[in-house]
């Protein structure tokens, strides 16, 4: 009996262990506010708590009303962040690596006020990737952005607009083949994901979707479904590999002869548009059948374009996108029969992104550096994200210069009255740019390192009431004393201040004898004079 119980609760494991690695490689899925990690029964996904990817917020759970099969297990809690106006998960990743992100917000009433906050920013790194606007209590939305990621790190960032305390349900990181969704320049956002005519009203994702990409159903009036017969297996030879599920139908015009027309609207004029439509043929056509179509883009400011004529094959997923972005207001699809083809065009899905350009760059990576290892010395939580930028956010103590799209550089750090112990932090000399330097107020003991003295651009330097010891290196005192740097030390009570001090601990061996043969010389001519005197 006991063997028997041993070989289930074994068998239990390998099967705990197979869910485990049937995740997918490179995936990453965050639930935010969770204490303990697990396996998504409706995904098959292996979620984890966030509490290692962010150092600051509070757990909650969305009200238990909430709390049942209809709502998706990771957005059953959620991590808020009512202090700090920056607030940031810290995510390892492939560098280079082309991501497709998600992030969730489900509100809930996890703080029992029945009143989600009416916006906050979320930002990518150092850049606005979108405003999150909560409708009501019990509407989930998520943000969704294909992004190739510059380092081995994403900084993922909430930022409170004052509409309201930022929260985040869940966060997602999907690893997509380079070759797909490349773009001139930008990150591409979800804009909208269709299952065009669909057999199934719900929501694709994985794993139908190897990449998880959500697909949601789309049903146009003019159009009707086609949907496959016999038992069908897309061979989806292309990279961008859409679900079988979602080929298995498509939306054919309800009159023959009409094409497949499709507007969309998009933000504004300027607003920059990527299209992915997707076929596969349904029907298994017989030799004197043929379905052949063209695809055209109308108005905008790149004119027309027509693609050569598509004829999507039997079983076989075939993707096709124009060859580059389409600027404008309004987008306006045809998909045409060409003359020869028998049968009307189809359409099986498609997607549309949204351009977004990430101009800000982040901050110089020394300094950046630097300062981040100041954060860990002494723990300053309120820290968050990249140290300068965004500008209207950057870290409380810190000034930075901005200059285009150059890195922004550190020119100010004040860390006054912040209960500083230990040594003046040596990393501060990676700070090359430094204009102020406040460090006031603190317990900081040791002594004043030279390499303050060759900080070329320093200009304030206040050292005062500290437990600082020995003395104040000569060249500080003399930048001081000529004028170029203001320098405050007093309050130190152990510290020796004077250029004198300075100059007997640096050039001892010089200075003494001088000042003794000077001494000697003047005890010598003093003797003569009392010599002289008593003669007379
Ligand atoms: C540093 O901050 C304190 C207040 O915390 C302020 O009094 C002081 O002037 C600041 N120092 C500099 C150099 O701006
Ligand atoms: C010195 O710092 C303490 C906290 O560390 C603060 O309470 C006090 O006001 C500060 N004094 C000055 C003169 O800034
Ligand atoms: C200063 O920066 C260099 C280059 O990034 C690094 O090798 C060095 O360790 C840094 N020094 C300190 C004291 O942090």
């Amino acid at each position: 009996m006991e063997m028997l119980l041993f070989r289930a609760f074994l068998a239990a494991c390998a099967l705990i262990l197979l869910l485990v690695h049937a995740q997918e490689p490179g995936f990453i899925s965050i639930d935010c506010g969770a204490n303990s990690n697990y396996t998504d029964s409706q995904t098959g996904l292996y979620y984890v708590s966030d509490a290692s990817f962010v150092e600051t917020g509070i757990s909650s759970s969305v009200a238990l009303s909430y709390q049942s099969d209809s709502l998706e297990k990771p957005l059953w809690t959620l991590r808020s962040f009512p202090e700090g106006s920056k607030n940031c998960y810290h995510v390892k990743v492939t560098e280079h690596g082309r991501y497709l992100m998600r992030a969730y917000f489900f509100y809930g009433n996890y703080d029992e006020k029945v009143t989600p906050p009416k916006s906050f920013d979320l930002y990518l790194g150092v850049n606005l990737w979108d405003s999150v606007v909560l409708g009501d209590v019990s509407t989930s939305i998520f943000k969704e952005i294909i992004h190739v990621s510059p380092s081995n790190y994403i900084d993922v960032c909430l930022v409170n607009t004052g509409s309201g305390t930022p929260f985040i349900s869940s966060l997602e990181f999907r690893p997509l083949r380079s070759t797909t969704y490349v773009t001139q320049s930008g990150s591409l956002m979800l804009y909208k994901r269709m299952n065009v005519q669909p057999t199934t009203n719900r929501t694709i994702r994985y794993p139908d979707d190897v990449f998880d990409r959500v697909w949601m159903a789309y049903n146009n009036p003019d159009w009707k479904q086609l949907s496959v017969v016999y038992i069908y297996d897309v061979d989806s030879n292309t990279d961008y590999k859409p679900p079988q599920i979602v080929l298995e139908s498509a939306g054919t015009p309800k009159i023959a002869s009409d094409p497949l027309q499709f507007s969309l609207s998009t933000p504004d004029s300027t607003s920059q548009l990527y299209v992915y439509m997707h076929f596969a043929e349904i029907e298994y056509l017989s030799e004197n059948q043929s379905r052949r179509f063209n695809i055209s883009l109308n108005g905008g400011l790149n004119g027309n374009f027509s693609s050569e004529p598509i004829s999507p094959c039997y079983t076989c997923a075939t993707t096709f996108h124009f060859p580059s972005v389409f600027i404008g207001g309004h987008c306006d699809i045809l998909i045409t029969k060409t003359e020869d083809s028998t049968l009307p065009p189809i359409l099986n899905a498609v997607e549309f992104y949204l351009v977004k350009d990430f101009a800000q760059s982040e901050t110089d990576q020394v300094d950046a550096d630097a300062i981040k290892n100041i954060k860990s010395l002494y723990k300053i939580k309120d820290w968050q994200g990249d140290p300068c930028a965004p500008q209207e956010y950057l870290w409380d103590g810190l000034d930075c210069s901005f200059n285009g799209s150059n890195p922004p550089r550190i020119i100010s750090l004040n860390l006054s009255s912040n209960g500083l112990t230990g040594e003046i932090p040596p990393h501060i000399s990676n700070l090359t740019m430094i204009q102020h330097l406040d460090l006031s107020n603190n317990s900081l003991t040791g002594s004043v390192p030279e390499f303050l003295s060759q900080l070329p651009f320093l200009k304030t330097l206040n050292l005062s009431g500290n437990m600082l010891t020995g003395s104040v290196p000569v060249e500080l005192t003399e930048r001081s004393q000529k004028g170029s740097i203001s320098l405050s030390v007093e309050g130190n009570p152990n510290l020796c201040a004077s250029v004198s001090c300075g100059k007997k601990r640096k050039k001892k061996k010089v200075v003494v004898p001088v000042v003794a043969s000077f001494a000697s010389l003047f005890t010598l001519l003093a003797g003569l004079a009392i010599f002289w005197r008593l003669k007379m």
